[in-house]
């Protein structure tokens, strides 16, 4: 015990002392959300800001800190960060040319890290050290293990509000080379506002749900309302990516107890948290939730081993083919991958499994269908048409799996918004799809 605290004080530092250690251009990576590490990264980009660094590069995930060199043109070549999905700040940098976007299914981002790259650093948020010399990696697993394994030098912020995951990726005080005390709130996802489209398709997904199911909710407000439609169900379990606000409400009012999955029974599996101050508290000291590393989680394979698992996924478009974009509008970069692809196979090798992709019926003040002849040009094709399963709209829920493409056009069309349908129907039998 004595060891390990003697070792913690003569590893801690200051911000500016960590960042003074960075030199001309070193990678460093940081992993998901509330793992990142706002005040190192900050005394790095004043060192870049003040002309002292070039060429330094940070990889990131969801970037949830008004991280500098997402903000900040001037910083471009000196400090520059690279986006392996996306959020507010890092999509503002990619669209104006100034950060740059990694193309990767999320469960293949350990393997890249593994052989693709060499980081000179690590940055991580971790909660206080235990007595065996222990900092739990706490909000995410991820890819952190990957990071530790290959990353020269581990820098930390050590923050009392971070949770214990007992059961999650772990840091030892002997592998650190450098900390700070970093005692600031964690950072919170804004909660979502559940409108009236929002919660029909939730409630039509959820109309899909069997007791029993084992559930996975991807990012936006109508995942989010299907979880809060779930409410009256029974013995649902959680096996998914990120782990939500939603996910709380539904194991603090019974619908889930992950009593008949078929793996880490007893357990919600994610690979990530991001939400409220309930969800932090929720994980801390909590052997119900497991935080383990995405390279498992999000592996189609191990989905798919839950009976009857439920995927719930968001899109910004499709073709009448089935063809999913959840990335782009047209060239405009609007997010990555992440788990979709591998959730919309594991629950389709699921035993009695089913995914939704769900979406209102049109965008921007219903000027536009998000159901298309054709994708726009330069659309991302997130999920192919040989993936897909049902799309929902508020109009109802299309089947596709297994559809010839005339079939695939008449049950799109049918969930179209009503202003649409005309148009579709004749674009679609302008290209022989439907006579
Ligand atoms: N054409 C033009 N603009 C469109 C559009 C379309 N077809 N569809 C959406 N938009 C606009 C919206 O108007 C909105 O604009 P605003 O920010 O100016 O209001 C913006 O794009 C975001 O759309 P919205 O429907 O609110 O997105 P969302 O928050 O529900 O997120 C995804 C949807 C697809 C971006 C999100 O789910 C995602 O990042 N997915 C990535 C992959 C994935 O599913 N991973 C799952 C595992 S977690």
């Amino acid at each position: 015990m004595t060891d390990f605290k003697t070792l913690y004080e003569a590893r801690k530092t200051t911000a500016q002392e960590l960042a003074a250690r960075v030199e001309d251009g070193w990678l460093i990576g940081m992993d998901a959300a509330a793992a990142q590490t706002p005040a190192i990264i900050s005394a790095i980009a004043e060192r870049a800001g003040q002309d002292q660094l070039r060429g330094v590069k940070v990889q990131t995930l969801l970037d949830v800190y008004p991280l500098e060199f997402y903000a900040d043109k001037s910083l471009y070549g000196k400090m520059t960060g690279y986006s392996w999905f996306s959020s507010a700040g890092a999509r503002s940098a990619i669209n104006s040319g100034f950060a740059d976007f990694i193309p990767a299914y999320y469960r293949d981002i350990p393997k890249y890290i593994r052989t693709c790259y060499d980081y000179d650093a690590f940055c991580v948020s971790v909660s206080p050290m235990d007595k065996h010399g222990y900092f739990s990696l706490a909000t995410a697993s991820s890819y952190s293990e990957a990071m530790i394994d290959k990353a020269k030098r581990i820098f930390i912020e050590v923050n009392v509000n971070q949770p214990r995951a007992v059961c999650g990726s772990r840091l030892h005080i002997s592998q650190v080379d450098g900390l700070i005390e970093n005692n600031i709130e964690l950072p919170v996802l804004p909660p979502v506002k559940l409108d009236e489209v929002s919660v029909t398709i939730g409630g039509l997904i959820a109309e899909q749900i069997p007791d029993g199911a084992c559930i996975q909710l991807g990012i936006g407000a109508i995942p989010d309302a299907t979880g809060m439609a779930l409410k009256t169900k029974k013995d649902l379990g959680i096996h998914t990516e990120m782990f939500t606000d939603s996910m709380v409400e539904l194991i603090e009012c019974g619908a889930v107890n992950n009593s008949r999955k078929q793996i880490h029974r007893g357990q919600s599996v994610t690979t990530f948290a991001f939400g409220s101050k309930r969800i932090y508290d929720f994980i801390d000291d909590n052997p119900a939730i497991a935080l383990l590393p995405v390279d498992y989680v999000n592996n189609p394979e191990v989905i798919c081993k839950n009976d009857n698992m439920i995927s719930i996924n968001a899109a910004l478009e499709v073709d009448l083919w089935g063809q999913v974009c959840a990335e782009s509008v047209g060239t405009k970069h609007m997010s990555g991958s992440g788990g979709q692809i591998d959730y919309v196979r594991g629950a389709c090798q699921s035993k009695g499994g089913k995914s939704f992709i769900a979406f209102s019926s049109t965008a921007k003040g219903g000027t536009i269908s998000k159901i298309k002849p054709i994708l726009t040009p330069g659309a991302v094709c997130t999920t192919s048409k040989n993936d897909v399963d049902y799309i929902v709209t508020e109009y109802g829920l299309a089947h596709l799996r297994g559809c010839s493409l005339g079939e695939r056009a008449k049950r799109l069309i049918a969930i179209a918004h009503p202003d649409f349908r005309d148009e579709l129907s004749f674009e679609a039998k302008k290209r022989g799809i439907l006579v």
